[in-house]
This record gives C-alpha cells, structure tokens and sequence, in this order.
C-alpha cells in the first residue's frame, strides 16, 4: 500500500513523540471528494446518505454535512444525537435497522425524523401506537429481505433467512396491514442487498428487481406509490488491491437507465453509503512492539488488535499494509526482524482470535516500527471490541 506523503510525514511526525503510537489517523478530503462527485454524476431524484455506522467520528459527519450529504443514516437513537450535533437537523435522518425500542422510536418520532425504516409486523404496531399516543404521523419505508442474494459480496443483508426486513414472499400478506395503519405514511421500499460490492452490474441488477418489486407492489395496491426506493449501501472497496475499485460512472449510468426504463424519474431514491465513502479516509497506526519467531513463522506484536481494529479478524480478509520505518535501536543484539517474509500481525489480546493480518509479505519490519493498515476509515473503531481486556481507546488524529 502506497502511503500518501502527507499521511507518512503526520504518522512520522506522531511516532516521534514520546509514547507509543496507536491511533487512527483520519484525513476526510477524500469523502468529501467522493460525496462532491458522486453527487455530480448521480440522476436526479437520486440523494445520498451517509451510512454513520462506517465511522461517526464528528470530522466524518462535518465531512458529510459540508459536502453536501442529503442526510444520515441512522441505526440507533445514540447515532442520531451525534448526527444532530454535528448539525444534521432530525429531519435529514432515515432511521433503519432491526430491533429498534420503543424509546428509539418515540425519539424519531417526537423529533421529526424523515422516514423509519420498518422491519417487521410488530414494529409497524410499535410505531403506530406511539404515534397515536403522541397524536403524530410518521413517513415510513418497508424493508424487504428480498429473495436473491449478491454472491460476490463481504456480507450479504438479503437472501435466505435473515433478521433484516419482511420477506419478499411475505409482501403480499404483510402490507394491507401496513397501508391500515392510520399514523404510519407509506412511501416505498428498503432494499439493501450486500455490502462491499465491487461489481456494479450486480448492484444495478438488485436495483433492478427493486423497482420490478415496487411496479408489482403498485399494480396491486393502485391507492399507494412508492415514491421513495432505498437501495440501502453497498459500493465496495478494493480491500485486497487487486486494482479492481468499485465504478460510480457505470452505476450512475446504469441506474439512470433502469429509471427512464421503468418510467420512474420524478421520484426520490436513497442511497445510503458508509464503506465507499469512508474507508479510504482513515489509517489505523499502531507502533511494533515485539517482533518473534515462532515455528517457522514471524509474530509481529503491536500496540493494538481486534480491541481496537477487529475488522480484519472479524471478515477473515487482509487491509492493505505499509510499514512506517522509525529506525529505532535495537534492545538487544539478536533482537528479531522481519525481512522479505511473509508474517502474522497481532495485538497484545489474550486470544488467538487476536488478529491484524496473516501470511502477509512484508520487506522489513523492526521492533519500533508503525505498522499502518489502510481503508481503516470505514468499520474500524466503530466495530472494535474496545472493552476487552480494557486497554487505552486508540486516538482518532486527525490531519486534514
Ligand atoms: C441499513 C444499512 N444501510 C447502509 C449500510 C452501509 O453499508 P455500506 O457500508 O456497505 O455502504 C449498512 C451497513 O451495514 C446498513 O446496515
């Protein structure tokens, strides 16, 4: 992985300080980039939204804000008081995910958030009573678990037995409940495949079924339109770089071509991206603290593991990393290094399960040395086991 300048000198600049370095070093330039030209090239009626659970670190959210996000992505009531401190008025806030309380739900519903993204049944009757209660009426979507799946992806939200949404089958018998509920507004459909999708014909082709879905959802109820369709997230990153980046161009081209078919234009669609927007505006920095053979194969031990950056372990897959050369001297002669092998990365957690990256070829590498993972933006802190073991929480530095 190719460190940008700025980033190696700030990760130079930190390591040199007393202490010893792990932290995630973020620069948002890059999201704002994205969000500013994705928002160029999408067709209208399109609006984005950034998906906070990727990192709601405040510098993300401003990132979001400022370039122009039409709102944010919302899966619990402590997302959504950090969306409005960074200056996302609740009306700009869809609120999904599973499992919502009560209490979440009175919360979204008091303060005017845009649209709650209905999970199942019993959280239709949940939000309706507390809508009555607070004599209000609520903009809803209804997630659907729709019956394909995108093979390709890290992790797929769609297909098969799932937590999220009804099922597609399910529909039919679900919705004339739905459409009786008196404080609940119907605007449309939630249909959020995978996630981590570099092919952009499979995300198309999802977009695709979803719209059949909504024209079969109308035909049937001809009193309702589904005036918004939520496509959920899913562009990918190339994690593995294998120089295959996901393309927004043929995305944008290809969904505009799916609305004029379906004679959809003039309606809104969401798109609620974390990973794309994110993840390629952070660095995970944590400093090499031991460094042994074992069997045959080089442990490299740092500062941080799953505690602060779980993502690795928890996928299976390898960031890409670079190592940020210190020069430090040596403890002891005989003291371990790392030279054109291929090595294991852990933290100092009591657990094999303790992983940064295996079997991962690296020129050299000292005891002293930062080890830096990339796309560390999207999913990393956000998803560490932060309690275990309860060590220090890693910094969030900030270089732009
Ligand atoms: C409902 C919902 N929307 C959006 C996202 C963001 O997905 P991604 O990071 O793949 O863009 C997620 C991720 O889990 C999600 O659950």
């Amino acid at each position: 992985m190719q460190i940008p300048d700025h980033v190696e000198a700030g990760i130079q600049a930190l390591a040199s300080r007393k202490g010893t370095l792990n932290c995630y070093l973020y620069d948002t330039s890059t999201m704002r980039e994205k969000i500013e030209r994705l928002t160029r090239m999408i067709p209208p009626g399109v609006e984005i939204f950034y998906a906070m659970k990727a990192n709601p670190h405040p510098a993300f959210l401003t990132a979001a804000r400022e370039a122009g996000a039409k709102g944010i992505e919302i899966a619990g009531l402590g997302e959504a008081e950090k969306a409005v401190a960074a200056g996302f008025p609740p009306a700009q806030l869809i609120y999904t995910g599973p499992g919502k309380t009560p209490e979440e739900l009175r919360w979204g519903v008091e303060h005017g958030i845009r649209t709650i993204h209905i999970e199942s049944l019993t959280e239709a009757y949940r939000l309706e009573r507390i809508c009555a209660e607070l004599d209000r009426t609520q903009g809803i979507l209804l997630r659907i678990n729709a019956n394909f799946d995108i093979h390709e992806a890290q992790t797929t939200f769609s297909g098969g037995s799932k937590k999220f949404g009804i099922d597609e089958e399910k529909l039919h018998a679900v919705l004339p409940h739905i459409l009786a509920l008196s404080h609940l507004n119907f605007h449309g459909l939630h249909v959020y495949a995978a996630s981590g999708v570099l092919n952009v014909g499979d995300l198309i082709k999802n977009c695709e079924r979803v719209f059949d879905m909504a024209t079969t959802v109308e035909a049937q109820h001809p009193e309702i339109v589904c005036d918004i369709i939520d496509f959920g997230g899913g562009f990918g990153v190339d994690y593995l770089e294998t120089g295959r980046d996901f393309d927004p161009v043929a995305y944008a081209d290809g969904l505009k071509e799916l609305i004029d078919e379906h004679g959809f234009s003039g309606r809104t669609f969401f798109l609620e991206l974390g990973r794309y927007l994110a993840a390629d505006s952070g660095w995970f920095c944590t400093e090499i603290l031991d460094i042994k053979e074992s069997r045959g194969k080089k442990q490299v031990i740092c500062a941080g593991g799953i505690n602060h950056f779980r993502r690795p372990a928890a996928l299976a897959i390898n960031h890409p990393l670079s190592i940020v050369r210190m020069g430090r001297p040596r403890l002891f002669d005989g003291q371990e290094s790392v030279c054109n092998e291929s090595v294991y990365f852990g933290g100092p957690l009591c657990t094999g399960a303790d992983k940064l990256a295996n079997n991962v070829y690296v020129a050299a590498a000292d005891v002293g040395d930062i080890a830096v993972f990339g796309y560390a933006g999207a999913y990393g802190l956000s998803m560490s086991n932060i309690e275990f073991l309860s060590h220090a929480r890693p910094d969030e530095v900030l270089i732009d």
